[in-house]
């Protein structure tokens, strides 16, 4: 199968994301091919990306000038501390503005080496190769980046676009297989909230996607990264239509911050619990078809997922996560407002409801 391409165009800039096998061993034909050129490259990669991957970047990369950070990936590391090692290591090799960074490496690595390219003489060539499902479906299409601060997570940033994402599958298989959940929460996200089409065929082919195996691996993380490209194109700063990505999210924030961000419940672990309860939530609303509801309900109830909040929490708990939602960046009162499913495959609507409602909410899914 030969690699798929789709172009993102932002205001910003137009770039391509190329989603195949064996690409990163062929990285500098596929540069040239799209007009990316360069003297010298910093590849930013996560210490956790197995040695076979980063050798074969390098030895692809061997006409240019390669300097590599090697960076310890997690939400502690992502902060300012790593970018300014990144732009002092950039400045020391006397990098210019047409000169490249390249980020190896999951969400974490693609958000700070992209936020470090943004600032690097106000803008680097920024080259993505994600590694993780959840960044070849998600966070390398968008152009946010970012990096946690002791109040937060995310709460500094910029908004700035690649020049081109690479998505190799063959680097997915040295993932762990909840890594490989977390990605299909977002793919089956996009499904539900705008491609009912893709949604069946999620339906159909699950354990295939989660298997990674190919050619249905490629085509979803293709139908994943079209819906979320025509949703950045059409409001690339967040203004308001981006918001329907936070479908499940309310919640998902919620019972991750109530943990603690334990390893307990991992962050696609805690989506796919966020989107079961917007659904619930839709059902009592009568918002959503007994049909359609039992649906999703039982594609979300997969026996490699999470089986309810009762597992994670005790009535005890409520307050707390009720207390998380209200701080979802979305509010601006002590309201909360959800991002809620009328049909797979959208609409979506935004809704907003009392701490009050959401407490009953949540204690009659604790009790029953
Ligand atoms: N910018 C955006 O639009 C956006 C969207 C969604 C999420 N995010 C951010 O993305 C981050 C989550 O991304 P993630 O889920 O990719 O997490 P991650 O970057 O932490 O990667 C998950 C784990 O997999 C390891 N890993 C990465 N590639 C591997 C490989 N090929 N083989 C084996 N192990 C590998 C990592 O070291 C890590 O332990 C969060 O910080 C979140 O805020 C950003």
């Amino acid at each position: 199968m030969s690699p798929i391409k789709l172009i993102v165009k932002t205001k910003s800039e137009k770039y391509p994301i190329i989603i195949g096998r064996n690409l990163i061993s062929n990285l500098s034909q596929i540069l040239k091919k799209n007009s990316i050129s360069f003297k010298k490259c910093l590849l930013v990669f996560d210490k956790n990306v197995p040695n076979r991957y980063v050798t074969q970047i390098s030895r692809s990369l061997k006409r240019f000038e390669v300097y590599k950070f090697i960076y310890n990936a997690n939400e502690k590391n992502k902060n300012q501390k790593n970018v300014n090692k990144i732009l002092n290591l950039l400045l020391q090799k006397n990098f210019s503005r047409d000169d490249s960074l390249i980020s190896i490496g999951g969400g974490i690595t693609g958000d700070v080496a992209s936020f470090a390219a943004s600032l690097f003489k106000r803008g680097l060539k920024f080259v993505n190769i994600p590694t993780t499902l959840l960044s070849q479906v998600d966070s390398s299409v968008g152009g946010k980046t970012g990096i946690n601060t002791s109040q937060g997570k995310n709460l500094i940033g910029s908004f700035y676009q690649p020049k081109i994402v690479i998505s190799d599958v063959d680097v997915l298989k040295s993932l762990p297989f909840r890594e490989v959940v977390c990605g299909y929460a977002e793919i089956v996200k996009h499904a539900l909230i705008a491609n009912k089409k893709f949604y069946n065929f999620l339906d159909k082919n699950i354990d295939d996607v989660l298997k990674l195996k190919s050619p249905t691996i490629e085509k979803s993380i293709y139908e994943s990264c079209k819906v979320k490209k025509s949703i950045v194109e059409k409001d690339e700063k967040e203004k308001n239509l981006r918001k329907i990505l936070n479908f499940g999210h309310t919640f998902a924030h919620a019972y991750e911050a109530s943990l603690n961000f334990s390893k307990k419940l991992n962050h696609g672990e805690a989506v796919i619990l966020g989107m079961k309860s917007a659904f619930e939530f839709s059902k009592n609303k009568k918002l959503i078809t007994h049909k359609e509801f039992d649906s999703a309900i039982k594609h979300l109830n997969n026996y490699h997922f999470p089986v309810s909040i009762k597992n994670y929490f005790t009535i005890k708990k409520i307050n707390q996560i009720i207390s998380f939602m209200i701080r979802d960046k979305k509010n601006n009162s002590k309201n909360i407002k959800l991002m809620l499913i009328k049909k797979i495959g959208g609409p979506i609507i935004e809704k907003e409801i009392s701490d009050v409602t959401a407490k009953l909410f949540l204690k009659k899914k604790l009790i029953n």
